[in-house]
């Protein structure tokens, strides 16, 4: 019963061989969406770029039978984009039983397309659990490359998998292995995973099929698997995992969850979390599970007599060089929609992690803080005899102290960037060279298909500026984002919603066709060019002395705006 798979993949062969091209350039025409700014026409100012106006210069991809493209990377070269996605569910007609009904599930890539089935027997079996024909399919949650290799797992029909597979040939599957523990069961449950260079995965999902087991969980690579301790809600409390990254010694884990250290009702807090590298866990004491697990509250608020706090993490962006970690927050879906943006230096993280613990006797105890035994505690090991260096911690100590007293705080006394009645959903951050500096560039992705573009502080002194906002979809058509993946070098930004793949440039100089709205934009993409008359990229321009770029302020209109959203 299987549908004309054939024709179906000719078909997606050749337009991702379309995606392929436009990764590799692609201008929009000449004079499209221009701006112009003539006497009464304020659109220059105006921070929205509408549906309309952004359509000519964006590329979509999107495939027949094709759902949730959630899951994007790069090749290593960054001359493909790997897309993670799911089949459209196909509901059981009548005459069909839900068993026979066949739909392939599969990834893909640019110039190639990969059916990745789930088989009969699997969504047979995912149904008689009681689990829709939306559920039963194979989301891909995991999507790694890793050299030559793309590592990647799919919820299979509430039966996860993963498979190693070679990146130039996808077709080719080395191995194919348990996803348990590597990648959710369910395809709503949130999860992170990372692999390290000596080719440890570290995942953090849930466990089990219910969704109640989550944990930190470590395997394959040369060390032995480890997690952490099951169901003990003071190492992780229903938590909804965000983000990993390799760091030093250490991986770090952006997550939110119940918080267990707040008795007055349940409350949500935000976490850093981290595990040393070279942990192997415990002798008899936590045998298989973190010895250095240990984990810290993130403050994202508006201070105030009774400051206003964003609890729920939702998105991070990580810039390695200057070590500082951009993270979105958002307010709980029960209260009122408010988000912001704050910025956390790994160091007051690391400072928060070499303090004292919070630590709780027993259940009906209050939390007290407590010295840290190791404080700066950079991942040694000491011999423990019969051939093992465990991590350099009490074994005791490691089991009481998982929680940090001190929260880690952001950047300066109040949020980077704040904006009520809205739900931002993800976070990438570019970082863009202007005439005299170099500028951070926030681009948040909102739960309704629109991009906002905010210049980060200029100084201490300053705010952040809403440079604009771009309409992905028309009205009445309008989406939740699911993934932000920009392309540094080729300052592009894809974005992922349940139907497809989008492709934003991000320099739009054109847009502006007098000095004056060039300057206005306080765009740092883009400068006048006195020579051409234009207003162009700094490459484009003839020369730097000849490239005019005014940024101390925001635009006009956005800092009204902002005014405006309190
Ligand atoms: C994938 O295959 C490569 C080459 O055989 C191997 O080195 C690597 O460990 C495998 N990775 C995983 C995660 O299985
Ligand atoms: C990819 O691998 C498959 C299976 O080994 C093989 O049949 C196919 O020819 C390969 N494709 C390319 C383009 O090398
Ligand atoms: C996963 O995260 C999204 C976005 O924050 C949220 O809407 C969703 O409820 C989360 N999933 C679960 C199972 O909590
Ligand atoms: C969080 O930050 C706000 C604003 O700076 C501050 O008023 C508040 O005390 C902090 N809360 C915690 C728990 O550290
Ligand atoms: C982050 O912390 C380091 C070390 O304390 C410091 O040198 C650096 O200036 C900080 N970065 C920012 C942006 O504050
Ligand atoms: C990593 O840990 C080792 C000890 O195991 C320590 O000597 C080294 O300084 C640490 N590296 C960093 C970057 O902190
Ligand atoms: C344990 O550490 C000692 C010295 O610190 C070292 O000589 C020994 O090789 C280590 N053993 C293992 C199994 O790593
Ligand atoms: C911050 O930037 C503003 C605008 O460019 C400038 O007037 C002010 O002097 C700067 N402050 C500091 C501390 O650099």
């Amino acid at each position: 019963m299987a549908p004309a798979r054939e024709g179906g993949l000719a078909r997606r062969l050749l337009s991702l061989q379309g995606l392929f091209a436009l990764l590799s350039g692609g201008v929009p025409r000449e004079g499209a969406g221009a701006r112009t700014s003539g006497a009464g026409c304020h659109s220059t100012e105006h921070p929205v770029f509408s549906y309309s106006e952004i359509e000519p210069w964006i590329h979509r991809f999107s495939e027949e039978d094709t759902v949730d493209y959630s899951q994007l990377t790069f090749d290593p070269g960054q001359s493909e984009l790997i897309v993670g996605t799911s089949s459209v569910p196909h509901l059981p007609s009548s005459l069909l039983s839900p068993f026979s009904h066949f739909v392939p599930c599969f990834i893909t890539v640019p110039l190639q397309a990969v059916d990745w089935h789930c088989d009969d027997f699997t969504k047979a079996a995912c149904f008689s659990r009681g689990k829709s024909e939306e559920e039963c399919q194979n989301y891909v949650r995991v999507l790694l490359v890793n050299g030559d290799r793309l590592f990647t797992c799919g919820t299979n029909a509430f039966t996860p998998i993963c498979t190693n597979r070679t990146l130039s040939n996808l077709t080719l599957v080395h191995d194919q292995i348990s996803g348990m523990a590597r990648c959710p069961y369910s395809p709503l449950h949130n999860s992170t995973a990372l692999l390290t260079a000596s080719g440890e995965l570290y995942a953090a999902t849930a466990m089990d099929f219910s969704g109640r087991d989550p944990a930190i969980y470590r395997s394959l690579g040369a060390l032995p698997p480890l997690r952490t301790a099951q169901y003990n809600s003071k190492w992780l409390n229903e938590p909804n995992f965000v983000s990993s990254y390799d760091i030093g010694n250490f991986t770090y884990f952006f997550f939110r969850e119940n918080a267990v250290e707040h008795d007055c009702g349940r409350t949500v807090f935000s976490r850093a979390a981290r595990v040393c590298k070279n942990d192997v866990g415990g002798r008899f004491l936590l045998e298989d599970t973190w010895t250095t697990f240990m984990k810290a509250r993130l403050n994202c608020s508006r201070p105030g007599d009774i400051p206003f706090y964003y609890h729920e993490l939702q998105g991070t962006f990580y810039l390695p060089k200057l070590q500082l970690l951009y993270a979105v927050f958002t307010t709980n879906v029960n209260s009122i929609a408010a988000s912001a943006v704050c910025v956390f230096n790994l160091s007051a993280i690391t400072q928060v992690f070499n303090g004292p613990f919070k630590y709780q006797e027993n259940s009906r105890s209050a939390w007290l803080p407590y010295p840290n035994p190791n404080p700066d505690f950079q991942c040694g090991t000491i011999d423990y005899g019969s051939n093992v260096n465990l991590t350099e911690r009490s074994l005791q100590d490691a089991q009481k102290f998982i929680l940090m007293q001190d929260v880690v705080q952001p950047l300066g006394p109040r949020p980077t960037f704040t904006e009520d009645n809205v739900r931002f959903t993800h976070l990438v951050v570019d970082v863009v060279q202007g005439k005299n500096r170099l500028f951070h560039i926030i681009y948040l992705a909102t739960d309704y298909g629109t991009i906002r573009k905010v210049l980060s502080p200029l100084n201490q002194s300053t705010g952040s500026c809403l440079l604009d906002e771009i309409e992905l979809f028309p009205p009445g058509r309008r989406q939740p984002i699911r993934s932000l993946l920009l392309q540094h070098g080729r300052s592009v930004l894809f974005v992922g919603v349940q139907d497809q793949v989008i492709r934003v440039p991000l320099v739009r100089c054109g847009f502006h066709r007098t000095r004056e709205a060039c300057l206005g934009a306080r765009d740092p993409y883009c400068g006048w060019d006195l020579g051409l008359r234009r207003c162009t990229a700094l490459e484009e321009s003839l020369s730097m002395k000849q490239w005019e770029q005014n940024i101390r302020e925001c635009p006009v209109s956005a800092a009204l705006r902002l005014a405006l959203a309190g």
